[in-house]
């Protein structure tokens, strides 16, 4: 029996030291926080096993780490700078993983396609026909969604390993080097990543810069359903944006330009509504997206510091999630496009409307747009923004 502790304790102690030596990444060192199983609340939906991460894509080895207080707790991995898990307690205490997703890294190589959790870039959002022009110069990207390019290309940031330095257990440095060209776009863009925890809840602040001119808008692409990851449609969460305008989109998801009010559609989120009342409402823009796949004008425009945007709460757990950023827009996907097809990390389908994201960021294809604000980065200029998830419960 001692024997047997013995070398359970030896095991564990090795491991320990294979997770530090075997990490690509730069870390500040082993902290519980970045051992998932020490990291566990009791009773806790289950947290990623770090070593389902540490598997190579292109020639890099992914890996994940985990950033801890005493009521929240989130995993990220490197691979696309993605959010994992996401636990947050509901009103009775008990923590419930709001973010959808999968518990491997083989989990997100299959479906690359519904951009889980993850960080999206070059740009977020759509660029019509792939194409943009600056400087007097042409740029094409590659088309990867109906006739325009979407999210960063065929193999934009969520499908690339990011460096990360973890700065204590509650700060994670994420860096990626994009050279000149990479997926069409000009310059080479050094983007730096931090997601902080918070008391309640995540901060993720972007830094950028680049050696040419070119175009940028950073975002997080996390699915969210406040009743827990896997427990169905989010029809019943009621939703806030401080929004009276919104941008209308053709077939294809580009907006024409008009910037329309939002008073007497059902886009009008100013007071709470549940989000499924109007989802499928007689509405030609409704019908464009399938459901709400739009850009919302946020009120007060960009701004320095981050300032609410959008609350959304469960009445069924109780939690309450803030929206704060310093961005312009807001992507409200309602999940439309999931099919049941994936599965997520509690073995459970992610059908039609089973999490809905709030994509932060600078309008759609604003390179297009002259009227819309400038998502033109130049050489000695930093782009900065930040956006934060807060939460409470009711
Ligand atoms: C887009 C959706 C798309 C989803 C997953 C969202 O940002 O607006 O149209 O299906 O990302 O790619």
């Amino acid at each position: 029996m001692k024997h047997l502790f013995l070398t359970a304790f030896l095991a564990a102690l090795l491991t320990g030291c294979n997770q530090k030596n075997t990490s690509q990444q730069e870390s500040s060192g082993m902290t519980d926080s970045t051992t998932t199983s020490a990291a566990q609340p009791s009773g806790a939906p289950r947290l990623a096993e770090r070593t389902a991460f540490q598997k190579e894509v292109d020639g890099k080895k992914a890996d994940l780490f985990v950033l801890k207080n005493d009521k929240l707790t989130v995993s990220v991995t490197t691979y696309g700078g993605r959010l994992v898990n996401l636990l947050v307690p509901d009103r009775n205490g008990k923590p419930v993983d709001v973010s959808l997703g999968y518990n491997s890294l083989d989990g997100y190589l299959t479906n690359n396609e519904s951009y889980f959790g993850t960080l999206v870039g070059r740009y977020g959002n759509r660029i019509a026909k792939g194409k943009f022009t600056l400087d007097g110069k042409t740029y094409s990207l590659p088309v990867n969604n109906g006739p325009n390019s979407l999210h960063g290309g065929k193999k934009g940031f969520n499908a690339r390993i990011w460096n990360a330095r973890q700065v204590d257990d509650k700060t994670l440095e994420l860096t990626y080097v994009s050279k000149d060209g990479e997926e069409g776009y000009p310059g080479t863009l050094t983007t730096v990543v931090t997601y902080t925890l918070q008391d309640n809840g995540i901060r993720i602040d972007y830094r950028a810069t680049s050696d040419k001119s070119t175009v940028v808008n950073l975002t997080n692409h996390t699915y969210f359903n406040l009743n827990g990851e896997g427990s169905g449609p989010i029809g019943d969460h009621l939703l806030t944006i401080s929004a009276d305008r919104y941008t209308p989109v053709d077939t294809t998801l580009i907006p024409t330009g008009e910037l329309a009010p939002v008073e007497g559609t059902p886009f009008d989120f100013r007071k709470p509504t549940p989000i499924g009342q109007r989802a499928d409402a007689d509405h030609p823009q409704i019908k464009a997206g399938g459901g709400y796949d739009h850009n919302f004008v946020l009120n007060g425009g960009q701004t320095e510091t981050p300032r609410r945007i959008a609350t959304v709460e469960s009445p069924q757990s109780g939690i309450v999630m803030n929206v704060l950023t310093t961005e312009p827009g807001v992507q409200f996907y309602g999940g439309n496009f999931l099919t049941g097809q994936e599965v997520g990390k509690s073995g459970k389908p992610y059908g039609k409307r089973h999490g809905f994201c709030l994509e932060t960021q600078h309008f759609p294809d604003s390179p297009n747009q002259p009227d819309f604000p400038s998502t033109v980065l130049k050489p000695g200029q930093t782009y900065r923004t930040t956006t934060v998830y807060e939460f409470s419960t009711k």
